[in-house]
């Protein structure tokens, strides 16, 4: 019988503190389609004046985010983007800029620590004299921390190369900023620096600040204007939204002091399970709060089989590709679910996981 559950699936998984339904319950709201709901709009200053820009727009999530982003930038049919092969983007978020848009996704490979090669974004960008044939590149992306990369952090010195890169050839720069508090922390560069050479950024409070629902986007008041009437297209306009704000901001104030610890516990977990027999972890590339594990063949599992095993122990993990496990650690994980933790994945390993032996 599992006695103990540690919630190691995603940093999304968490459950609003007894402060943010506080907050929630009381929270003075108003129509925010008309444009009147005040704790809306205190959020979406706060976070607008945190990453040093101009406005903030509220959506529903970091997905509506992106999208929002990118056809507010590519407004023309017909206009390409380019974006790394393992961004978000483009493989989890069904297209959607293709799709809805009708945006052409050029992808660059991403480095295994989340960057594209400066000189292959730039032989990326279409040559305007072959228009007659050729779409017409509008915007680069980015994503800090790369969730796919596990989490790693592009350093400011690499965002403000490419925004130098994108302003050279009359390009927007978007910053798809999921866990940006994450990098921020984990780089020990304010978030207003880091996206300093960002159009746009999609921040989100619903992963690493534990937020039930929602994101904001930020920009230039010109581009918000613009953001906001594609929100309303898309459907994501919502009524006294003050209530989802309310929790976000709690969320915000509370969590990002929190961010440092979950990136200690995160490299706590990784030398740990680096150190059990079948698993491998590079250490080294525990930059965030999201920990990959590789099981080696000898070890005779896969993923999927191994996650079924420790969930057995109340252990909840996701397999990412055969023999791969994926931990994200969020403030709802404490020092003693990360030993727990580990003396259980100790356990399932020396009982014999591929055999499907769980007991304990
Ligand atoms: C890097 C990144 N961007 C965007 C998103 C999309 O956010 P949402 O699930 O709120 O749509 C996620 C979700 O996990 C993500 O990891």
């Amino acid at each position: 019988m599992v006695t103990r559950t540690v919630d190691l699936r995603s940093d999304t998984v968490t459950k609003p503190t007894e402060g943010m339904r506080a907050a929630m319950a009381s929270a003075e709201v108003d129509d925010d389609v008309l444009g009147y709901d005040p704790t809306a709009q205190h959020l979406e200053a706060e976070i607008a004046a945190v990453m040093g820009k101009e406005a903030g727009l509220y959506v529903p999530s970091g997905t509506m985010g992106n999208l929002i982003s990118v056809l507010t930038h590519c407004p023309i049919r017909g206009s390409e983007v380019i974006l790394g092969d393992y961004s978000h983007i483009h493989i989890y978020e069904n297209g959607g800029i293709s799709t809805i848009g009708g945006i052409h996704p050029r992808t660059i490979r991403n480095n295994d620590d989340g960057t594209m090669d400066l000189d292959l974004i730039e032989a990326a960008i279409r040559d305007l004299k072959f228009e007659l044939c050729f779409p017409t590149t509008r915007l680069i992306c980015l994503e800090n921390s790369h969730a796919h990369s596990g989490g790693r952090c592009l350093s400011v010195e690499y965002t403000d190369k490419v925004g130098e890169l994108a302003k050279k050839h009359g390009l927007k720069l978007h910053i798809d900023g999921a866990r940006i508090f994450n990098a921020s922390i984990a780089l020990g560069v304010p978030p207003s620096r880091l996206v300093q050479a960002a159009d746009s950024v999609s921040v989100c409070l619903s992963k690493g600040l534990g937020a039930p629902v929602g994101s904001v986007v930020v920009g230039s008041k010109s581009f918000i204007d613009r953001a906001k009437i594609m929100r309303k297209t898309l459907g994501g306009g919502m009524r006294q939204v003050g209530i989802l704000c309310a929790a976000a901001l709690v969320a915000f104030q509370e969590n990002v002091g929190k961010l440092e610890g979950d990136h200690k516990r995160a490299k706590l977990l990784a030398e740990k399970l680096d150190k059990i027999s079948g698993l491998k972890v590079d250490v080294a590339t525990v930059e965030t709060n999201i920990v990959y594990c590789d099981i080696l063949e000898e070890a005779n599992v896969t993923g999927l089989e191994f996650c079924k095993t420790l969930a057995g122990f109340g252990i909840l993990a996701f397999p990412e590709g055969r023999l791969r496990i994926r931990f994200v650690i969020h403030h709802q994980i404490s020092d003693s679910d990360v030993q727990y933790a580990i003396s259980c994945i100790q356990r399932a390993m020396a009982r014999g996981v591929a055999n499907g032996d769980c007991s304990h």
